[in-house]
């Protein structure tokens, strides 16, 4: 797929020579007043379409020659990310597309910066469909002209992270396989002119990033560890680290079918790395910004790794694997310790598709947020919940950590209580050093059932959430 960075500007734009049709965003109060001073056809359009002006409801209104004059929608008093991904929908299933194609849609209302950005950002994301093997490709989508008072450029930039991290996580592992990850990740270095690296295969072991090694060696397609570094020197530094498995069959210790079917959307953390990073590059956030990846795929093969072997970390610890289907915490414990060493970042924030079990807590729409720093935790709980992009706190238990015990190596990979998202995410702090504030988001990056601007399919679960915190955090 050589677009992985769609352009919003098929959808969204500044001016047009289309004929406009102005949206009239009604929020519940104001249903009354509109209904009282319409014309007596107005009215009997409403009536007839049965609009009452309830949230997420459209309505054509059509002038005595038949033409649309306006498209009423019903809206909540705030408007939220996807209300207008909900009218785009519904729009797009009133007309024609070749009257869509022929007309662009204007919003005919003064909103704060907020409410036009999230209005923008979600008629823009209402248009993300992954039909690149499709024959018959996507209907035309909408064009809204921007929102008076949208920050066109912070709009644009997530549209693009976000469908970047969608479009990876859609691709599967025929056409994403570890060498193609690893240029996708070079890519975006290269459009923000950051600096990019990368130890592949072999030379893993010779610079030491012996559990990356081990967790790719059983694949026809090589492990990587790649490193993208961008922004001056003298910003803080931010460190995002991205579980990168291409496809997870669970190694030897093999998963059943059920469980193996999504499994290419296992390097979800990556594409969530990617996405954010390419977003604080566009935007030019004050950071000196490190992205490392740890990119594998874990399979079955003559020369794959074992329950029972003891690797020899590159933090120093040595592991016993207790479990071939615990690897993303293998990969990214090498990338962990490389994270500390050197000049100390202000912050490492690492995603991953890293257990079932926080699925079985939390399920699919809510990350598992751990840190080594309590602090962070509950601001970034409650910035999410205003970034409609949840995230809950979840403790890193220590004594659990007793529960990870080997009996001839300093660690196993697996616990042996039931805590398994407690123990994914203690077993990664051991390769962290804990001066530096951390934060581990456990996701599950695929959206299930399908809702308007989040289509079935690969899906981003935290990345505006840390978004906004890292703006926050250092004033950006
Ligand atoms: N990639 C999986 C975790 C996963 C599974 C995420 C399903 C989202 C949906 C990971 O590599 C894994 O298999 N983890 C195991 C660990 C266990 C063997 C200790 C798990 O969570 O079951
Ligand atoms: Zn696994
Ligand atoms: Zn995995």
């Amino acid at each position: 797929m050589e677009n992985l960075i769609p352009s919003i500007t098929s959808v969204l734009v500044e001016s047009t020579k289309l004929s406009v049709i102005p949206l009239r965003l009604l929020k519940p109060a104001e249903f009354e007043e509109f209904h009282a001073r319409a014309s007596a056809s107005f009215t009997r359009q409403m009536e007839q379409a049965g609009f009452n002006g309830k949230d997420k409801q459209c309505c054509a209104l059509r002038d005595d020659k038949g033409m649309v004059a306006e498209i009423l929608c019903g809206v909540p008093s705030a408007l939220g990310l996807y209300t207008l991904a909900v009218i785009a929908e519904n729009i797009k299933t009133q007309f024609s597309n070749d009257f869509i194609k022929s007309v662009a849609f204007k919003i005919e209302r003064v909103l704060s910066v907020e409410e036009a950005n999230n209005a923008a950002l979600g008629w823009a994301l209402a248009s993300y469909r992954f039909d690149h093997y499709k024959k018959d490709k996507k209907n035309p989508h909408p064009i809204l002209l921007f929102p008076q008072g949208a920050d066109q450029k912070r709009v644009a930039a997530m549209f693009e992270g976000i469908c970047l991290a969608k479009n990876l996580i859609n691709l599967p592992a025929n056409d994403l396989n570890t060498d193609e990850l690893a240029n996708a990740s070079e890519r975006i270095a290269k459009t923000h002119n950051a600096t990019f690296s990368k130890i592949s295969g072999k030379d893993l072991i010779n610079r030491n990033f012996p559990m990356i090694y081990e967790v790719g060696k059983g694949s026809d397609h090589p492990p990587h560890f790649v490193e993208l570094n961008w922004g001056r020197d003298d910003h803080p530094r931010v460190t995002l680290v991205g579980k990168g498995v291409v496809f997870d069959t669970g190694g030897l210790d093999i998963k059943p079918p059920a469980f193996m079917g999504l499994m290419k959307k296992d390097m979800g953390g990556t594409a969530h790395v990617l996405g954010l990073a390419h977003i604080i590059m566009a935007l030019g956030l004050p950071l000196r910004l490190r992205v490392l990846v740890s990119i594998a795929e874990n399979s079955i093969g003559g020369n794959c790794f074992r329950p029972g072997d003891v690797i020899k970390s590159r933090k120093g610890l040595s592991v016993e694997i207790g479990d071939t289907d615990a690897e993303g915490r293998l990969v990214l414990g090498d990338a962990l310790t490389y994270a500390c060493e050197g000049a100390k970042p202000d912050l490492i924030v690492d995603f991953a598709t890293l257990t079932g079990s926080a699925r079985a807590a939390l399920g699919h729409d809510i990350p598992a947020l751990f840190s080594n720093n309590d602090d962070l935790l509950d601001a970034l709980r409650d910035l999410s919940m205003k970034s409609e992009d949840p995230l809950w706190p979840m403790p890193l238990w220590q004594p659990y950590l007793a529960e990870m015990k080997s009996p001839i190596a300093d660690l196993s990979n697996i616990g042996s209580g039931k805590a398994g998202a407690i123990h994914g995410a203690l077993f990664l702090q051991q390769f962290i050093d804990n001066a530096v504030s951390w934060i581990h988001i456990d996701c599950y990056a695929w959206e299930q059932s399908g809702k308007a601007g989040r289509p079935q399919g690969g899906a981003d679960t935290g990345l505006r959430s840390m978004l906004a915190f890292i703006e926050r955090r250092y004033n950006a």
